[in-house]
């Protein structure tokens, strides 16, 4: 049914039995050895692939081997709090992931008796499930055939079979997706779609491949038409903005003033600080934010401010951040309450804010403050 997305002088002379042969041939003898591969519980296999999305494996593994131990069920999981799993799940961005992952661990529990849906369609009517987590899973859990794509397997296709179809158009979706369901082993789907994908994150790699120890060179497009740097060819480069953040470290009788994100911004249900947003990081200015003169009323010291400006870089978003640290006295410190309260802050003492779950530049700063 794909075949028609498939450019035809492709189809017709594509050896997807030698390309898929290959491939399970390279892979026992080269993948790594990771905790769930060996495995057919869809619970480990979600959590896995979960955590490895826009994350590189070994950033990825410690994250994972905390949740097994933290919530070693389904169950466990569905019943944490909220702030628990964000707390964990600190560190590793995209956030609405980890608030995802409980979503869908409450569905499974309540809707599905706490087993996950063991077929592809069914799995991907659960929260934070798409095309590629379902696929994983209806595969490598319960074998269906049914072909992951994800940027490994992008650049493979690509290269190997001469795509040069925009990866990030909608065209090119249906077309990898299409190439990737012939290529398919029907009698191992599940070897098939991990030894693509750690063929692209070992052997296949986006700069330097590997081509001269290539099981596929013979045969690959790309090696032997010089194209292996041009493919895969990706024309929608996200824009990135940016950001600039003066944040107001606000102390009083040893607890901190924070602020809970709310939705439609980055970082919502974690913990940060009061900030004000500036125009650029060359505009940051205490002087002209109104935050500092409303503290004010409360005849603040300043303790500390961060001469350094804290950097950190999300999919679209460039951010930079300068702290100011108050002290105020424990005189005002009914009054301080209040307009915290108006404004929606709350002051919370050292060990609270520990446990919350934070943006990595705000432990960064707390960390340089120690
Ligand atoms: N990245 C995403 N899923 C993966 C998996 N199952 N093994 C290794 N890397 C991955």
């Amino acid at each position: 049914m794909f075949n028609e997305k498939i450019p035809e002088k492709i189809s017709k002379a594509l050896n997807f039995n030698h390309f898929s042969k290959k491939l399970l041939q390279w892979y026992p003898e080269n993948k790594r050895d990771l905790p769930w591969r060996n495995t057919q519980n869809p619970y480990i296999i979600w959590l896995s692939e979960i955590i490895l999305q826009q994350t590189r494996v070994a950033q990825g593994l410690p994250y994972f081997q905390k949740f097994i131990e933290n919530y070693p069920n389904v169950e466990d999981l569905a019943a944490s709090p909220q702030e628990e799993i964000l707390r964990l799940w600190q560190g590793l961005g995209y956030y609405s992931r980890a608030r995802n992952l409980h979503k869908c661990a409450k569905q499974v529990v309540e809707n599905h008796s706490g087993q996950f849906p063991r077929d592809y369609k069914n799995l991907l009517k659960l929260q934070g499930i798409g095309q590629y987590t379902a696929a994983a899973i209806a595969s490598f859990a319960f074998k269906e055939k049914v072909a992951v794509v994800d940027g490994n397997v992008f650049r493979v296709l690509s290269r190997y079979f001469g795509i040069e179809t925009d990866i990030s158009s909608n065209e090119g979706k249906k077309v990898f997706q299409a190439l990737a369901n012939k290529a398919i082993s029907s009698e191992h789907p599940d070897e098939y779609n991990q030894a693509i994908m750690e063929f692209g994150a070992l052997q296949c790699t986006p700069k330097k491949a590997d081509c001269n120890n290539c099981p596929l060179q013979a045969g690959c497009y790309a090696y032997n038409n010089n194209a292996v740097e041009k493919l895969p060819v990706k024309k929608n480069k996200v824009k990135i903005s940016t950001r600039a953040f003066l944040y107001y470290d606000i102390e009083c009788k040893g607890k901190t003033i924070t602020k809970t994100r709310g939705p439609k911004d980055i970082w919502e249900g974690l913990t940060d600080f009061p900030l004000e947003e500036f125009q650029s990081p060359e505009k940051i200015d205490p002087e002209e934010s109104k935050l500092f003169h409303e503290l004010q009323a409360f005849k603040p010291t300043i303790h500390f401010e961060s001469e350094k400006t804290y950097k950190h870089i999300l999919t679209h978003q460039k951010i930079f951040s300068n702290f100011v640290s108050f002290k105020i006295s424990s005189d005002y410190e009914k009054a301080l309450e209040d307009w915290a309260e108006h404004k929606g802050f709350l002051l919370r003492d050292p060990e609270e804010l520990e446990a919350l779950g934070k943006p990595k530049l705000i432990v960064r700063y707390l960390n340089d403050k120690k």
